[in-house]
């Protein structure tokens, strides 16, 4: 069997702060593997259209601006029309928007081919978001949900980037609760994702055991 661009791949999902970048590069540096953060394409997009003061609820108007937007997200920087927007899609405003754009379907649609074509260019990789083992890429030789319980992953993000851990709790859970029961792609598990609770886990361990995983998978599948 020959394993193509879009199975080489390792779809990691999973809710806000359940570990998902960390073990994504962590996992993409260990197999030399290119690495892609879905999550930043939907705040870019979300950063420019509030940017140009657009209506958010607008779905058409917003789709649009996803189709003809120029974006680049690399390992290190994310640009849009232009503009490097690193830093600036990380913010609150950006955060509490962020879900009522990635719940518009236009928007999902166009950032869903721009991955799959990503994954083609690259070779495959290792692709992190929320609909990447059910959606984008439901033929992934490896699909990994993470979990962790929601004071830990508010904590995280806290640890992360400041802030009142309570606001930040009640933030994650209004996005996740957006996330998980949009029409359009809900975050979910795959019923042939590995379910890791990182909440009680090391980094290095959880690596460990995908990159292990992946490997075998790799050799089975060109044997
Ligand atoms: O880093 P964090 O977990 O806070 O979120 P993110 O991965 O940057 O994703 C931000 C938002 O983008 C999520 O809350 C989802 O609304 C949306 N998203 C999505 O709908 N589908 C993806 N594949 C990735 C992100």
């Amino acid at each position: 069997m020959v394993i193509g661009p879009q199975q080489r791949v390792i779809a990691i999902d999973g809710p806000a702060g359940a570990g998902k970048s960390t073990i994504a590069k962590a996992l993409s540096a260990r197999l030399g593997m290119k690495y892609l953060d879905t999550g930043a394409m939907y705040r870019a997009v979300t950063f420019e259209a509030m940017l140009r003061d657009l209506d958010l609820d607008d779905s058409d108007h917003i789709a649009q601006l996803a189709i003809d937007c120029d974006l680049h997200v690399g390992l290190d920087r994310v640009i849009i029309n232009g503009h490097d927007v690193t830093t600036a899609i990380r913010q609150t405003d950006v955060t509490a928007n962020v879900s009522k754009v990635a719940s518009n379907s236009g928007v999902r649609k166009e950032m869903r081919i721009r991955q799959q074509e990503w994954a083609t260019t690259h070779g495959g990789g290792v692709i992190e978001g929320r609909d990447i083992s059910t959606v984008v890429f439901p033929e992934a030789i490896l699909k990994v949900f993470l979990t962790a319980s929601p004071h830990i992953r508010a904590q995280r993000r806290v640890d992360q980037n400041g802030g009142n851990v309570f606001e930040i709790a009640a933030a994650i859970e209004q996005r996740d609760l957006i996330d998980s029961t949009r029409s359009d792609s809900p975050l979910a598990e795959s019923s042939d994702s590995i379910v890791i609770d990182t909440g009680n886990r090391s980094i290095d361990e959880v690596v460990d055991e995908l990159e292990t995983m992946f490997v075998l998978r790799m050799i089975d599948g060109n044997s």
